[in-house]
């Protein structure tokens, strides 16, 4: 079992950042690319509710938009007793940029459950179906 920990303090850190002034929920993502480096993602939420961007996504599209192409895990935090899994959008995008990469799901008192992307997201669509 691969050592999480790092990214998981790498997601709490972005979890510090979160922009949740109307559902005061804060989720910190972390994703680690296989350059070795870590983005971080908080999420960004605004007046429309709708325009919101997950955490996990925030990660993902920093990641890409600094040219990394591959990954091999991903961290979410919260301060929840129930971890936080990623909602369906995000597991379609994890899915898309990542593959099948573990999830580490985890909370401010050191919960930490580890599921792989195609136990959150069995029979996915991506570029394979088109
Ligand atoms: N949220 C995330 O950032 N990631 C998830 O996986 C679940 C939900 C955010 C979106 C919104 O800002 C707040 O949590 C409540 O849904």
């Amino acid at each position: 079992m691969p050592d999480f920990d790092p990214l998981i303090k790498a997601a709490k850190a972005a979890r510090e950042n979160a922009h949740a002034l109307f559902s005061n929920f804060k989720v910190g993502a972390a994703l680690r690319a296989t350059s070795g480096k870590v983005y971080g993602g908080c999420n960004v939420e605004n007046a429309t509710y709708g325009l919101t961007v997950c955490a996990e996504r925030v990660a993902i599209f920093k990641a890409i938009s600094e040219g990394e192409r591959k990954f091999d895990a991903i961290a979410v935090i919260t301060d929840t007793d129930r971890l936080t899994p990623p909602c369906g959008a995000c597991r379609q995008l994890i899915w898309e940029f990542c593959g099948d990469v573990p999830v580490a799901m985890s909370n401010l008192k050191g919960k930490v459950e580890v599921l792989q992307m195609s136990q959150l997201l069995p029979k996915p669509f991506d570029s394979s179906n088109l």
